[in-house]
């Protein structure tokens, strides 16, 4: 699957977001290494606080289902009514949400860049010195 492909599977996922505060909507396509996409959007909540970002709904639906193995991800966000064009970087919570179920150097972060293109970066990159399982021993 292509990063392309896999953005177009975020967009969808995008209008599934239930955002009444911030009217920020986000999406996000997880693949697995065995080439099964989960799909997430943020779902706000009134005390804020509770909210859950698009990655970690697409995480923890997968690993619900069973899943460990994963290969990348793309994210797409925009205010409602727009285009997702620009780049929509994940928060820190998710980034540290991937960290304990991919590998740094090998899970990839797929973005769409300013010029419309699609832009990756390793889970290293965007949590560089991240703390996981491996400083637990496990
Ligand atoms: N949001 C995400 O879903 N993912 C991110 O990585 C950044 C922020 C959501 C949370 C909230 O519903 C809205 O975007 C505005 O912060």
């Amino acid at each position: 699957m292509t990063n392309e492909e896999l953005l177009q599977e975020a967009k969808e996922a995008r209008l599934h977001a239930y955002t009444p505060y911030s009217h920020f909507q986000v999406g996000a396509a997880l693949l697995t290494k065995e080439g099964r996409i989960y799909h997430g959007c943020n779902i706000e909540n009134a005390a804020y606080g509770p909210t859950n970002c698009a990655e970690r709904t697409a995480f923890f639906k997968a690993v619900y289902a069973g899943e460990r193995e994963f290969d990348k991800i793309a994210i797409v966000g925009a205010p409602e009514g727009e285009e997702p064009v620009g780049m929509c970087a994940p928060c820190g919570v998710c980034r540290q949400v991937m960290m304990e179920f991919c590998h740094p150097d090998t899970f990839r972060i797929v973005l769409s860049g300013e010029n419309g293109e699609a832009a990756e970066f390793t889970l290293r990159e965007m949590l560089p010195y991240g703390f996981g399982p491996a400083n637990l021993g496990k």
